[in-house]
């Protein structure tokens, strides 16, 4: 796999070890000792440090395997040009199965420009379904972990859930450890569709108010800044004030999420919950309560 120093690549890791797997993660020259993937090791993953840029040392690198797994985050070198080349590694070498990193709402159903890293998603994925690979993406929403704090939509201090448009629009939400076990039993799954769809939960802003005040205890209420337009309209005039910049999570690129999300056109559906029985999918509330503790 490729990604495994990061948040949700060394979870999946680690999930597919405990699925009984055998795991290689390659890390680039000088991350084979980074603390991050010390349990990985512990646990019986190899780690291979390998130059990324180089197909052929990719492809020894994917040698032997049944399945790439990527959960690399980046911009078009990464999501676009690094994904390529590790795709061509493993069709060179003769590997079954690819999971790119894509992790998200569902961009197939978005148009172009309304997401720039979710466009690059779409980008790459476009080459892998001309490649002779068996490919799945694995679609989860939004990582329910960010409404504790990145995502300003429920807003702890002031006891409100922040919204644009519709308070019933469904979104769909699941937790990054979620999200690693899900996928882990995907590369393990040799029968898996080209789409795997997730929610750990789906829940409307009216869910959301309805969790966080169970999971603080006290009444939240709801505060609408507008139509869905009005976010859109807040991007761009974000997107015009701000530097260009090569950050992978500018403000602007939560706030097209968000957007993305309140439209209701990325919903999932149907979702793919009850593949793999054994995970207990982690619901809203439970995650609202570890921030308001
Ligand atoms: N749905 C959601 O709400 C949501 C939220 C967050 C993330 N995600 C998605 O989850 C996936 C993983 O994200 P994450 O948060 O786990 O990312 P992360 O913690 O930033 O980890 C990124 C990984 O990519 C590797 N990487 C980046 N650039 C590289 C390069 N040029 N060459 C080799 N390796 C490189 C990093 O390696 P080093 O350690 O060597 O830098 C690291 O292993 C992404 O697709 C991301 O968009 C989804």
């Amino acid at each position: 796999m490729a990604g495994a120093t990061g948040d949700l690549g060394h979870r999946i890791g680690l999930a597919l070890l405990a699925r009984g797997a055998v795991v290689r993660a390659l890390v680039r020259p000088g991350s084979a000792h980074k603390p991050e993937v010390a349990t990985l090791r512990e646990q019986g993953a190899e780690l291979v440090e390998v130059d990324f840029n180089s197909v052929m040392a990719l492809t020894q690198a994917c040698a032997g395997a049944a399945c790439v797994v990527s959960a690399l985050s980046g911009l078009r070198e990464v999501i676009v040009d690094l994904q390529k080349r590790l795709l061509d590694a493993a069709v060179a070498a003769g590997v079954p199965r690819f999971i790119p990193s894509d992790y998200c709402i569902d961009y197939t159903k978005l148009p172009m420009g309304s997401n720039r890293n979710l466009d690059l998603r779409r980008e790459f994925n476009q080459r892998l379904d001309q490649a002779p690979i068996q490919a799945t993406s694995v679609l989860n929403g939004m990582f329910t972990d960010l409404l504790t704090g990145q995502a300003p939509v429920v807003l702890f201090k002031i006891k409100r859930v922040m919204y644009y448009g519709d308070a019933d629009q469904p979104l769909d939400f699941t937790t990054t450890a979620n999200t690693a076990e899900f996928t882990a039993a995907a590369a393990l799954d040799p029968t898996t569709p080209r789409y795997l769809r997730v929610a750990g939960e789906v829940a409307t802003v009216r869910g959301l108010q309805k969790a966080a005040s169970q999971a603080t205890g006290e009444p939240f209420k709801l505060l609408r800044m507008g139509g869905v337009w009005v976010l859109g309209a807040l991007i761009k005039v974000t997107k015009a004030l701000m530097p260009a910049s090569d950050d992978v999570f500018p403000p602007w690129q939560g706030m097209q999420y968000m957007h993305n999300m309140f439209t209701g056109r990325p919903k999932l559906q149907p979702l793919d919950n009850a593949r793999y029985p054994d995970i207990r999918w982690t619901p809203v509330r439970e995650v609202l309560a570890t921030r308001a503790g």
